[in-house]
C-alpha cells in the first residue's frame, strides 16, 4: 500500500530550487516516491514553512490510505526524512541527478540561479525549470550546455494535480526530454509533451479564459457568482474562473498576462483587465492575502 520505491534508475537525486508553494509540493511528490530530495531556498522561514506544509500535506493524505495509524505515520516519518534542507545553491545542488528551479518568475533571477547551477551541478544532471509563462530559451541564454535544459510545469496543488507538462526547447536533447518523461511517470503524474511557447498547453489556454471571464464580468453580463456556478455545473470545472483565479493569485495572472501582452502585442487574447489590474494595487491578490475577487477573512 505505502508505495515508496521509485522505478527510475539514473535519477535517486534531485535539488528543487525555492522552498515556495511549487517547490514544496515538488519537494512533497518526489520524496514520496522515494527519490532523496534537497530543498534549497535563500530565505530560512520559507523552508520552514515548506516543511510545515509538507508534513500537514503528507498527513492529510496518509488518513486517507488504508493502514494502522502507525503505518500511516510511518510513510510521514519516512518521506518527511528523503527531503533534506539548504540555504546554499552551490552547495545543494552538486549531488543532484535532476535540478528543477522553481523560484520566483523573474528572468534575471532565474539565469542567475542558473549560471551557479551549472557551475556546481554534475555535469550530466539535467536541469530544469517550472516557469509557468516564461520562454525556456530566454531562461537559457546563459546555460553553456542546453542540451540538458528542459522544462517541468508542475499544477497547484501539486499533490493533488495529476498533469505535468514536459517541455522540450529546440535544444533539449533526446535523452534528456526522455529521462524528464520518467521522472514524470515515476512521480505518478501524466505527461504532456509542449514546445517551448507562451504558457505551453494549460496556461496558454486558461490564463485568456480567466480574463475572458473577468471581461464578461466587467461589460455586467452576469455576476461572478453566476459565472463560477456555471463554469461548475456547467462545465464540471471543480472551480469557477474566480474562484481559481483567487486560488493561482491575481498578481501571478496578472504577471502572466502582462509579460505575453507586451511580448505579443497584437493578440486580443492577452488583453489586460482593469478590474483585475485595480485589486492587485489595492493588495487584494485572492486566497493568499484573504481578498481578491472574493473576502476569505473570517468574520
Ligand atoms: N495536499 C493533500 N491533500 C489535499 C491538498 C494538498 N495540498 N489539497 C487538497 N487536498 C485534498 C483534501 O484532503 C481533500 O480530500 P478528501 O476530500 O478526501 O478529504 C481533497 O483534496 C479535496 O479538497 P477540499 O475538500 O479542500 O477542496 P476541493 O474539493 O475543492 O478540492 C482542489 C481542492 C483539489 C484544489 C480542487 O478544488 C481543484 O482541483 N481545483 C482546481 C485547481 C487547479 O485548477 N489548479 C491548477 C491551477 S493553474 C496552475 O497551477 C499553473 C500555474 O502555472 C499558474
Amino acid at each position: 500500500m505505502f508505495t515508496t520505491k521509485c522505478a527510475m534508475q539514473n535519477i535517486r537525486n534531485v535539488a528543487i530550487v525555492g522552498s515556495g508553494l511549487m517547490g514544496s509540493g515538488i519537494a512533497q511528490v518526489s520524496a514520496s516516491s522515494g527519490l532523496n530530495v534537497i530543498l534549497t531556498d535563500v530565505k530560512q522561514d520559507s523552508i520552514d514553512n515548506a516543511m510545515k506544509s509538507i508534513h500537514k500535506s503528507l498527513t492529510r493524505i496518509s488518513k486517507k490510505q488504508s493502514g494502522s495509524d502507525k503505518e500511516k505515520a510511518d510513510y510521514v516519518t519516512l518521506t518527511m526524512s528523503r527531503i533534506k534542507t539548504s540555504n546554499n545553491v552551490s552547495t545543494a545542488v552538486t549531488d543532484a541527478d535532476l535540478v528543477i528551479e522553481a523560484a520566483i518568475e523573474n528572468i534575471d533571477l532565474k539565469r542567475g540561479l542558473f549560471a551557479q547551477i551549472e557551475q556546481s551541478a554534475k555535469k550530466d544532471a539535467i536541469l530544469t525549470t517550472n516557469t509557468s509563462s516564461l520562454c525556456l530559451e530566454d531562461i537559457a541564454k546563459g546555460i553553456d550546455d542546453k542540451t540538458r535544459f528542459g522544462g517541468l510545469h508542475f499544477f497547484n496543488p501539486v499533490p493533488m494535480m495529476k498533469l505535468l507538462e514536459v517541455i522540450r526547447s529546440d535544444q533539449t536533447s533526446d535523452e534528456t526530454y526522455a529521462t524528464l518523461i520518467k521522472y514524470g511517470k515515476a512521480i505518478g503524474k501524466t505527461t504532456v509533451s509542449c514546445k517551448d511557447t507562451p504558457g505551453f498547453i494549460v496556461n496558454r489556454l486558461l490564463i485568456p479564459f480567466l480574463f475572458e471571464a473577468v471581461r464578461m464580468y466587467e461589460r455586467e453580463d452576469a455576476s461572478m457568482t453566476d459565472i463560477d456556478a456555471a463554469m461548475r455545473l456547467g462545465a464540471s470545472h471543480p472551480m469557477g474562473p474566480f474562484e481559481l483565479a483567487d486560488y493561482v493569485g491575481l498578481d501571478t495572472c496578472k504577471f502572466i498576462m502582462d509579460g505575453w501582452a507586451a511580448k505579443y502585442p497584437d493578440n486580443p487574447a492577452f488583453a489586460p483587465s482593469p478590474l483585475l489590474d485595480a485589486l492587485v494595487s489595492e493588495g487584494k491578490l485572492g486566497r493568499k492575502t484573504k481578498e481578491g475577487f472574493y473576502s476569505y477573512k473570517k468574520n
